[in-house]
């Protein structure tokens, strides 16, 4: 049992609304982060005991930002946890907001789970997420829901936006440009993480990928002659040298 099941299990804060296997996925990713100088975001508070569950796992130089639209979560703030309150479907009020820190080191979207809420806090925040740090969207299954704007394959929501990003981490294979080439997004992301309803960016300045190679080729290669042992190839070299056994 990860420490934030037993948290959840043993909870005698406020109230957390969280799907169950989302646990195993957030102590995959945010385990690191723990104990450390830390800021997270939380947009989405209800009735903050998810921020709770953040300052007790990430621990004590943890500060917990949250975010909801209703303005009686302001009665939630205690020693670090701040809690502002707007619309994250405001561009402007994300951009303010933005402003206040420094970088964050993990950004959380648990807010309304329309596909226009979820677009503009990744456009406005992604860029302002730590270079080693984690976006999270949550509830994405909320795509596939009429009454969220969801439909399957249905162009503008937020699973079909996050297709796009799969594209733009591989920029640097793209051979037509104009359709896709290097971004800021492939420049800082180091992998997207698709699981059911949730999707975890983990950022991490990347140059053009290499590739390498060590051993000796023990196959033909396609195409290719089969290749000869070492004595086989200096006999060859003697053969055309010489014309003659
Ligand atoms: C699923 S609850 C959050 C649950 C909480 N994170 C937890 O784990 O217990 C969603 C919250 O998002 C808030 N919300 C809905 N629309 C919003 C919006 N446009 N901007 C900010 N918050 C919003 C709601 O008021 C509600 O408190």
């Amino acid at each position: 049992m990860n420490d934030l099941i037993r948290y959840f299990e043993e909870n005698r804060g406020g109230l957390i609304h969280k799907w169950w296997h989302y646990f195993e996925i957030y102590d995959r990713h945010f385990a690191r982060f723990r104990n450390r100088d830390l800021r997270l975001r939380e947009f989405g508070v209800s009735h903050g005991g998810s921020l709770q569950m953040w300052k007790a796992y990430l621990g004590e130089r943890a500060v917990i930002y949250g975010v909801d639209i209703n303005p009686a979560c302001k009665a939630l703030e205690e020693d670090r946890i701040h809690i502002r309150i707007g619309d994250q479907g405001d561009r402007r009020f994300l951009r303010d907001l933005r402003k206040e820190l420094p970088p964050l080191d993990i950004v959380i979207d648990d807010g309304g789970h329309t596909m226009d809420q979820q677009i503009a806090t990744f456009e406005v925040f992604f860029p302002h997420v730590a270079p080693d740090g984690l976006y999270v969207c949550e509830d994405l299954h909320t795509s596939y829901r009429p009454k969220f704007g969801g439909g399957v394959r249905r162009r503008g929501t937020f699973i079909e936006y996050s297709k796009a990003l799969i594209d733009a981490l591989h920029g640097w294979h793209s051979r037509q440009p104009r359709k896709l080439s290097v971004t800021d997004f492939t420049r800082t992301t180091h992998s997207l993480h698709f699981y059911d309803s949730m999707l975890v960016i983990e950022k991490r300045p990347r140059e053009a990928p290499v590739h390498v190679r060590s051993g000796t080729p023990r196959i033909p290669s396609r195409g290719q002659p089969p290749a000869r042992p070492f004595l086989g190839r200096l006999l060859d070299r003697w053969v055309k040298l010489t014309g003659s056994l």
